[in-house]
């Protein structure tokens, strides 16, 4: 059985993981460039005071997600985002990933997620609606700038 079809570990990375961290930084910027958690200035304070979780599979790291408490007090975790390297999307790891991802923030008492996503990305605005049972909220024009509009999602763990 091939270490894909094995399918995936999902542990919160500490500070101190250095190497990790670093894997995790490039992934983020190979997914995203100049957009998602693309350096250590960026990737770390999300790690320290929000939470990472990453994705391993057969010994290498292959992704992380990334999560951060609001101040609504109520329960709810705005879902920062997830990238996961190139050969290993399109075979349900991120799906199973975030299933379990959001597992445990729900055994932490996190009841409701909230995300922004480029409306442009297909892919995981289908994941999100379709698969894990995000719903609309909002859709906000020029968010992150001209031509750059945001849709906002939400759902109840
Ligand atoms: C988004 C991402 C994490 C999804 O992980 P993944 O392992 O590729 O997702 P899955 O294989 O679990 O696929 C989930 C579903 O989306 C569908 N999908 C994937 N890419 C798609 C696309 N471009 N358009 C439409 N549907 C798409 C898959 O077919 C699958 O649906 P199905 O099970 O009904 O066939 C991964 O592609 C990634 O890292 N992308 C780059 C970073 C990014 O865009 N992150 C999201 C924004 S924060």
């Amino acid at each position: 059985m091939s270490a894909i079809q094995a399918g995936i570990l999902v542990r919160e990375i500490k500070a101190h993981e250095t190497d990790v961290v670093r894997k995790l930084v490039g992934i983020e910027k190979q997914a995203f460039g100049n957009g998602g958690l693309h350096n250590e200035w960026l990737f770390l304070p999300v790690l320290r005071y929000g939470k990472v979780l990453a994705a391993e599979t057969g010994g290498e790291f292959i992704g992380s997600a990334q999560f951060i408490r609001t101040w609504t007090g109520d329960g709810t975790a705005y879902f920062y985002g997830i990238s996961l390297l190139p050969e290993y999307r399109g075979r349900g790891l991120g799906t199973e990933f975030l299933e379990r991802s959001f597992s445990i923030l729900k055994d932490e008492g996190i009841i409701r997620l909230i995300l922004s996503v480029s409306p442009d990305n297909r892919g995981a605005v289908y994941l999100y609606r379709e698969k894990l049972g995000f719903w609309e909220k909002e859709y906000v024009k020029d968010e992150y700038g001209p031509g750059e509009d945001r849709l906002i999602m939400e759902r109840e763990l």
